[in-house]
């Protein structure tokens, strides 16, 4: 099975993210190869969820770290999980690096998720001065450990590898290098869990270069952002997708 979710960011008003979800509603593809998931912005959250047909599944793009109570503005997994939705973007670098997240907030928030039968893709990455000073594999250790370390339930992750300095630039990871971080990113999270967890790529994925990911068997799928907005270049993805 491979994974193809696409991330819809805030890049799509109301009437745009409803058609999109009627389109995807009304494509077919064979879900016993390719598992679909899309993460529409919160506003439209529900209503792509009653368009979308039972093949795709949604998603949020962030969760607050409590599930009820006096936080002005915040949305918990556990309303998302009445809902339908089945997966959260936790830690993604935009939240890390606009929003000003914190391993420690991420944790808290994987935790929520868990408790509420959200499935957590947790979005890990280095920035292109991390890379450059060599201590890629420092920074995704330890988003990895402040995440997993003693979580119960940790086998239920899914990774998300996603470079900085990939993400929204057109500068997409070489997939040889993909690969081997993945592989890395692997054998980590091998230190808190049992079983192996599903790692996705994602930075600057488009129909064009994702089979030169997908085709890796270190690579269990991709997470689509602005490239999932278009229906073309989705419902393309997915397609190829079916094909390996
Ligand atoms: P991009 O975004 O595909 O637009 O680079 C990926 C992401 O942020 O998940």
């Amino acid at each position: 099975m491979k994974y193809v979710f696409g991330n819809w960011k805030m890049y799509l008003n109301v009437e745009n993210s409803i058609a999109l979800a009627k389109q995807l509603a009304n494509f077919k593809f064979d879900i016993s190869k390719v598992a679909v998931s899309v993460f529409p912005n919160q506003l439209v959250a529900r209503e792509v969820r009653e368009v979308l047909s039972e093949n795709i599944s949604c998603g949020a793009q962030n969760v607050s770290a409590v599930p009820m109570g006096a936080y002005t503005g915040a949305t918990s997994a556990e309303l998302f999980k009445e809902i339908a939705f089945g997966y959260a973007l936790i830690g993604h670098s935009e939240r890390r690096h606009i929003f000003g997240e914190s391993n420690e907030v991420i944790r808290k928030k994987i935790e929520s998720c868990i408790d509420s039968g959200i499935i957590p893709v947790l979005c890990i990455g280095e920035t292109k001065e991390e890379r450059d000073n060599g201590i890629k594999e420092d920074v995704l250790k330890e988003q990895l450990s402040k995440a997993l370390e003693n979580l119960k339930n940790a086998g239920e992750v899914i990774i998300a590898y996603e470079p900085v300095w990939a993400i929204g630039t057109g500068d997409a990871c070489d997939p040889k290098d993909a690969e081997e971080t993945h592989k890395f990113i692997k054998q980590e999270c091998l230190k808190y869990t049992q079983s192996e967890l599903p790692v996705f790529y994602g930075g600057s994925v488009e129909a064009e270069n994702m089979l030169s990911y997908l085709t890796s068997d270190t690579v269990d799928g991709v997470l689509v952002g602005s490239a999932s907005t278009k229906f073309d270049s989705f419902s393309q993805m997915i397609k190829e997708a079916e094909t390996i």
